[in-house]
């Protein structure tokens, strides 16, 4: 199982928003089923799923404390894991980042939220070690402010070349415990997630080919 962790201590970013729709990408691509695991105790993404009609993505509900040995009991069930997380300290996530193959850190275009990324969030992931990408959230296409948060960010990381744009559709679509994939799967939310969802596969499948390049090497 490949686990996807969605971090950011900044509120309202758009981490649950993000985490429900990759979870329903990588379950209508077939290419395994998916989880979802919310750490959050203000609890959206499980209110999300409490309102969904649909069984998948399924939810598991993991304590933090617990983490590390909860997620080898589930490993075998799915092929997939996305874990929102909480807008509060990222300390207390440090080992559930230990489990992460890829870390996303949605972010706004805004000045203030790259500063209180690399005050708050930022040390925390690289002090992990894992890989990590920037994915801007609820953006508008075109904007200065776009294109100068997207050179900030790149400072400091990747910064994942889909965005996800401001659209009403998204909050429209938790209601009901859907996703914009479900609802307008010819629109525009539905082509960013999937393509989201797309580089972040490959991102996670270059890693495993270079880890795989390094074992037989050591054979
Ligand atoms: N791309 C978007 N366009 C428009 N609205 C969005 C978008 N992404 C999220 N929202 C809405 O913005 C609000 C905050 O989004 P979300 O809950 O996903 O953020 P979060 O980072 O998980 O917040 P928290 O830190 O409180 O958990 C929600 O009402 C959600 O429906
Ligand atoms: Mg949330």
């Amino acid at each position: 199982m490949k686990t996807i962790v969605l971090l950011n201590s900044k509120g309202g970013v758009g981490k649950s928003n993000i985490t429900r729709h990759l979870a329903v990408a990588a379950e209508q691509e077939k290419s395994g089923s998916a989880v979802l695991c919310d750490t959050d105790p203000q609890g959206s993404l499980a209110d999300w799923w409490n309102a969904r009609e649909a069984e998948t993505p399924q939810l598991a509900t993991i304590a933090l404390s617990d983490f590390k040995a909860k997620i080898q009991v589930i490993a075998s069930s799915f092929r997939y894991m996305f874990v929102d997380t909480a807008a509060s300290d990222a300390e207390p996530y440090t080992e559930v980042l230990e489990q992460a193959d890829l870390i996303i850190i949605p972010v706004q275009p805004s000045p203030d939220d790259v500063r209180s990324l690399s005050r708050l969030t930022l040390p925390v992931v690289k002090a992990s070690g894992k890989p990590f990408l920037f994915v801007l959230s609820k953006a508008r296409q075109g904007t200065e402010l776009l294109v100068s948060t997207m050179a900030a960010l790149s400072e400091h990381g990747i910064v994942c070349p889909t965005i996800i744009a401001q659209r009403e559709g998204y909050a429209k679509a938790s209601l009901s415990g859907s996703t914009l994939l479900e609802e307008e799967p010819n629109g525009k939310g539905a082509d960013e997630m999937r393509e989201l969802w797309k580089y972040m596969k490959s991102r996670i499948d270059e890693k495993n080919n270079s880890s795989k390049k390094k074992e037989a090497l050591n054979v």
